[in-house]
């Protein structure tokens, strides 16, 4: 029987991660989770099959008995959004940076198996080569992009200095059920979802023309499980975590309304501090180290992913 912790497991990737890892028979699934950015209803059915450590990443000795024993971590608490780590940058910085190195210092002392960490696309800031591809040296244009590569960083040196066995995922714009679309850190998509069932126009910060390789949840997390299960020769680095294409705003907001039956327009504002034109992963290293393809292109994560949300926006069809 294996046991699992996921750190982050009431956000919306990771409680994503945890109905995927409940499907493997006999699992163990934990959840570390302080709700700060979590949401209790995202694990609410779940909880009769999975244990919660309310707690959270900075305290050092409460990561360290919630990890005593697990097979694998993975590693997704975070408080994400590049313009909220602009505005608020100390919180950010302690749990995105001092959080991480002490989930990975914790599992260190515990001698978990493996460490699958949830880094961020943003650490490859503005480069002139698509797609983007791990060799590329990092920009980071934002804190949140500077603390994410930080925890990549750990990563590699907790696996070096340590032998402790990492997995470092650079995530790129994952959207699908579950991601609150409530904040105004909320990501695009999901922006998008609630506009377009309430038949109200988003705003696209600058021309919509940038773009971004949108990848859905359900492939991040099937990504996520092969990290944790593959040779301990592809530890100590990091990987793409990407959909492989990329697509504008404008052309998402138009699938959008081409599902729906709709064209409702959009307003332009001004483009966002910090913010990355173009976006789209090389998914090779993944393919030939971690063995995964993508499953789901952008029309079938979205037509998904509306559904979801018609039923929890509450939105007659
Ligand atoms: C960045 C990272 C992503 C990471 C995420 C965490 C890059 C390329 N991607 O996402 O890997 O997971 O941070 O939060 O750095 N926008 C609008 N209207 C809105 C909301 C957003 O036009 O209402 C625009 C933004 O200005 C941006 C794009 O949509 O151009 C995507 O924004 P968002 O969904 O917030 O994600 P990123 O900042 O790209």
């Amino acid at each position: 029987m294996s046991r699992y912790i996921v750190t982050g497991g009431a956000g919306f990737i990771g409680s994503n991660l945890v109905r995927a890892l409940l499907d493997e028979p006999g699992a163990e699934v934990s959840v570390i989770d302080n709700y700060l950015t979590g949401k209790r209803e995202n694990i609410a059915e779940l909880r009769d099959r999975i244990r919660v450590f309310e707690i959270d990443i900075r305290d050092y000795d409460a990561v360290r008995a919630a990890v005593d024993g697990a097979d694998s971590v993975y590693h997704l608490a975070a408080i994400p959004s590049v313009p909220r780590s602009i505005v608020e940058p100390v919180p950010s910085h302690e749990v995105n940076i001092d959080g991480t190195f002490n989930v990975f210092r914790a599992c260190s002392a515990a001698k978990v198996k493996r460490v699958v960490y949830a880094a961020s696309s943003s650490a490859y800031g503005d480069t002139p080569v698509l797609p983007k591809t791990e060799s590329m040296k990092p920009n980071p244009k934002s804190p949140y992009a500077a603390q994410k590569l930080m925890g990549e960083y750990y990563a590699s040196v907790f696996h070096s200095c340590y032998g402790l066995e990492t997995v470092a995922l650079r995530f790129f714009n994952v959207y699908g059920p579950r991601q609150d679309p409530s904040s105004p850190y909320s990501g695009v998509i999901s922006v998008f979802m609630k506009c377009l069932l309430e038949r109200t126009s988003p705003t696209i910060h600058g021309d919509g023309t940038q773009s971004r390789d949108f990848t859905f949840v359900e492939d991040v997390a099937a990504l996520c499980r092969r990290a944790a299960a593959a040779p301990s020769s592809a530890c100590g680095r990091v990987y793409n975590a990407g959909n492989g294409n990329r697509y504008t705003l404008n052309e998402v907001w138009k699938t959008l309304n081409g599902i729906e039956g709709l064209d409702i327009p959009v307003n332009y504002g001004p483009s966002r501090a910090g913010d990355v034109r173009d976006s789209q992963a090389d998914t090779t290293d993944a393919r030939e180290f971690l063995g995964h393809a993508p499953r789901f292109s952008l029309e079938q994560g979205l037509e998904r992913t509306l559904a979801w949300y018609r039923t929890s926006l509450a939105v007659p069809a």
